[in-house]
């Protein structure tokens, strides 16, 4: 009897088992129409992602190979259970860029509904799409649209100055100091707000802000939202530095909203020069205020949490990769300093540039560009479809997600020759380069409506970070730096440099 029992039950675990098995295979088979599209190798992309191989190895080894067979200049892969469908192709960058009813945002707000990242920036524009987004950008473009105010960052690279030349002598890691010091950037800048991170990096504000921005970049919660609603260890500890990180911002936004409405109860507006000086929050409120533009306070709480989340980690880790290049290429190095030393002067002291100095620094700006085209942050932009759309001869069904492999556009060799060296000057307007370069085969940024709101605002901050590091230091690469005839990178889509150091030898 208990034979015949645990037969029936080994049959019946069996039986069931195979009905997963084959549930799990046809889940995860793709749509009939993209099956002609290669596929990339998930098991040895999920294994280097594992060993911390870096992003320059994935390429090689894993994307371009199947690139290599795909005649739609596109391969697929396996995300979350999704099918993503990453294109090559600048002429495609193009088509989703510029039409954003078809390729549109993925809204996850909707899957976010009462959890911890939907307090912290559930309402800002990221998320939104048409109408809804386009009201939010009449808000926030007019505190973009504008001159900069350098003397914030000129202070700020005063400081990371003053941090690298307390330093013990010998390499120096520079990921925490660049973050620390985009951070202090950005607070000043976004609301007046001073984290203080660079002064010390164990200060309450700093401490607090890294325990939300764990949240607000947990893998775990970006995949799979609900799991804010499960009991899981320190979740009121999570609420509570969440809530008071809230407050931080509430308070601010409540003080300038009411001075904006003072003002404009007064009859008074901001003067020109006010407005240069001002911080993106003001101009926010002040454009709400007087042109009626729509924004709730949550809103406004939400873009300031956005602006952080989309501008300090990247801007350092474009500053990282290019102190690597210029580490790198010591010739190269030496003529961005002297461009610096030629606007600036060499007078043994840090001189802050002006915004227009930091915008006539041409050569700087070009290795600014050309490392963000060899070393992309964002290597991978995913769009939503609201519709069946064909693209370079696949027809895309909404449930498929495409995308744009940004890397693999701006290491193609029909747009760029001898894509992996590393020459400012294909960035130089009169250069062969340059006037051969086709429309959207450069897009570090994104393009179109969505491109990048922070894109000049990072680019100035950069100019004045790296002039005034350039006038002060020499930079080198260590003698057994891996760096030396490699790119030892994270791989998952923010990508940076990972462990580098570098010597920083004083000028003056
Ligand atoms: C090197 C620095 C930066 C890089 C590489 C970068 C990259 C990008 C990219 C690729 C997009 C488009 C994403 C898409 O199309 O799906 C984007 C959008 C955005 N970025 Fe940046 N970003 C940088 C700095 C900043 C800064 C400093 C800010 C703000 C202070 C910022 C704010 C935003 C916002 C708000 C959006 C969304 C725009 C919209 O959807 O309308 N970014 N960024």
């Amino acid at each position: 009897m208990l034979e015949i029992n645990l037969s029936s039950f080994a049959n019946l675990s069996i039986g069931l088992l195979a009905i997963a098995v084959g549930a799990l295979f046809w889940a995860l088979q793709p749509p009939s129409n993209i099956r002609e599209v290669p596929s990339a190798n998930m098991l040895k992309f999920y294994w280097y992602v594992l060993t911390k191989k870096s992003r320059t190895d994935i390429h090689q080894d894993i994307f371009a190979p199947a690139f290599a067979k795909s005649k739609y200049k596109a391969i697929r892969f396996l995300l979350f259970a999704r099918w993503i469908v990453i294109f090559s192709d600048a002429s495609v960058a193009k088509k989703m860029f510029l039409d954003t009813t078809t390729f549109k945002k993925f809204d996850v707000t909707k899957y976010m509904k009462g959890t911890l990242n939907a307090q912290l920036l559930g309402d800002s524009l990221v998320f939104k799409n048409g109408q809804e987004w386009r009201s939010h950008r009449q808000v926030v473009n007019p505190a973009f649209h504008r001159s900069w105010p350098t003397d914030v960052f000129g202070n700020v690279a005063k400081e990371m100055i003053g941090v690298l030349t307390q330093m013990p002598k010998g390499p120096v890691k520079v990921d925490g100091v660049l973050h620390r010091a985009t951070l202090d950037a950005l607070g000043r800048i976004a609301f007046e707000y001073d984290f203080g991170a660079l002064r010390d990096e164990k200060n309450e504000s700093y401490e607090l802000y890294k325990k939300v921005l764990a949240v607000l970049q947990s893998p775990i919660r970006i995949v799979f939202p609900m799991f804010e609603k499960l009991p899981y260890p320190h979740k009121a500890q999570n609420f509570r530095n969440v809530s008071q990180f809230n407050k931080s911002i509430d308070d601010v936004v409540e003080r300038k909203l009411r001075q904006g409405i003072e003002r404009k109860e007064a009859g008074s507006q901001l003067t020109m020069e006010e407005k240069a000086n001002s911080d993106l929050l003001t101009l926010m409120v002040e454009a709400k205020v007087n042109k009626g533009g729509e924004a709730t306070e949550k809103e406004f709480h939400d873009n300031i949490v956005l602006f952080y989340l989309a501008g300090h980690e990247t801007t350092a880790n474009a500053l990282a990769f290019i102190m690597m290049e210029l580490a790198r290429a010591p010739e190269i190095q030496q003529l961005a300093r002297e461009e610096a030393i030629k606007i600036l002067g060499d007078e043994p002291k840090d001189i802050m540039p002006t915004f227009e100095q930091a915008k006539s620094l041409k050569y700087i700006d070009q290795i600014i560009k050309e490392s963000q085209r060899k070393n992309p942050i964002v290597n991978i932009i995913v769009r939503d479809l609201s519709k069946p759309v064909e693209v370079n001869g696949l027809v895309l069904e909404p449930g498929v997600f495409p995308g744009l492999y940004v890397y693999g556009i701006h290491h193609n060799e029909q747009y760029y020759d001898e894509p992996d060296s590393f020459n400012p000057k294909r960035f130089d307007d009169e250069s062969e380069d340059n006037r051969k370069r086709v429309p959207f085969s450069w897009i570090p940024f994104g393009g179109g409506s969505r491109q990048c709101l922070g894109m000049n605002f990072s680019i100035i901050e950069q100019r004045v970070f790296l002039s005034m590091i350039l006038r002060k230091f020499t930079l080198e690469l260590p003698k057994d730096s891996p760096y030396k005839n490699a790119i030892p990178s994270t791989t998952i889509n923010i990508v940076a440099p990972r462990d580098l150091a570098i010597n920083f030898i004083p000028r003056y």
